[in-house]
């Protein structure tokens, strides 16, 4: 094993194609069902390290360095680190250094793909053999979402967010994305959710969501996803709630509609919001009408200020360098 190195790794956000969510179970989660779709808005992490040993010989550093929403140590990558590290009983001076560009508390599992890059890098950089069974279950106690990020792809989710099936890959439909200038944390959206179905004595009853999708299930959801945009039936239970709670959910959709989008959703608990195309080149058409301020509708001004991607479907998450 080499004493020391470095290796980088992409790994690419996600968006949530339909998401259908249960009562709240005794364990405190969610049943969920839903369509993960990677995407091509990457961060990059890159890891150095020295000193290896495989016994645990005295305290040595782990320093995580990048633009983060909260303190190194309470980031996903420092505790994937820490994860593996006890698990393969690895010990080693380690640098993790991200390059954020997915933007955090926008439901496109930022930090989620940073944790299962952490993984799969340290997988790689120590010949740790770690098989993907013991990845997977490594990936959920750091996150729900964490698990599909090993593979990622085109992927039919459930249970509470870590049983997966494969699909095929999505076609290459053109993505715009908003991020929006407010962020929407992940508890609070499933607290949230709660209040707001307990107001209509719903309480996520009528949406019965099987802890594991049957096989038939995911040959249906091939069949919708292959059909046109415009007939897709997905939708985001999240969505009642947010619209709600922040009235510039409807002036984009609308904004969205009429620049010719065939499908739009919340990605997630959002806070952002997407538009497919039927190509890319009308995804970036569209991009280029909303930056010259010529949306088309009298709600571009909900646009401004944010940020704005066009981008593709991808058949992996992590890219290692
Ligand atoms: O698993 P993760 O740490 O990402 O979940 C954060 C929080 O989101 C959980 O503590 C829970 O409140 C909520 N959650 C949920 N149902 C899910 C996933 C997350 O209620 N399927």
């Amino acid at each position: 094993m080499a004493m020391g190195g470095s290796i980088s790794i992409k790994a690419s956000a996600k968006i949530n194609i339909g998401l259908r969510i249960g009562q709240r179970a005794s364990d405190g989660y969610h049943p969920i069902q839903s369509v993960f779709q990677s995407i091509s808005l990457d961060d990059e992490i890159i890891l150095e390290w020295s000193d290896v040993s495989s016994k645990k010989s005295g305290e040595k550093d782990l320093i995580i360095e990048g633009d983060f929403d909260c303190p190194p140590e309470k980031t996903t990558l420092y505790k994937a680190a820490r994860i593996f590290m006890s698990h393969c009983g690895l010990s080693a001076n380690i640098r993790l250094k991200a390059r954020k560009i997915i933007p955090a508390k926008a439901g496109l599992g930022g930090g989620s793909a940073d944790a299962a890059a952490v993984l799969a890098l340290f997988n790689a950089a120590f010949n740790a053999g770690v098989d993907d069974h013991t990845l997977s279950d490594l990936a959920l106690r750091l996150g729900s979402d964490v698990p599909f990020f090993i593979h990622g792809g085109t992927a039919l989710v459930s249970g509470r967010g870590e049983r997966l099936k494969k699909l095929p890959p999505l076609r290459e439909v053109g993505i715009l994305l908003v991020c929006p200038t407010f962020s929407v944390s992940t508890p609070w959206a499933y607290a949230k959710l709660d209040q707001f179905r307990q107001v209509l004595s719903d309480n996520g009853k009528n949406a019965a969501v099987p802890g594991e999708v049957a096989e038939a299930e995911g040959s249906k959801t091939a069949a919708l996803l292959s059909s046109p945009l415009e007939t897709w039936p997905f939708k985001n239970d999240f969505s009642p709630m947010l619209y709600k709670e922040f009235p510039e959910y409807a002036a984009l959709e609308k904004a969205f509609r009429a620049l010719g989008a065939g499908f739009v959703s919340i990605s997630g608990s959002g806070s952002s919001m997407y538009g497919l195309f039927e190509s890319r080149a009308e995804a970036e058409e569209a991009h280029a009408r909303i930056v010259a301020g010529a949306g088309g509708t009298k709600n571009e001004k909900a646009l401004y200020g944010m940020a704005l991607h066009a981008i593709k479907p991808l058949e992996t998450s992590l890219r290692l360098g």
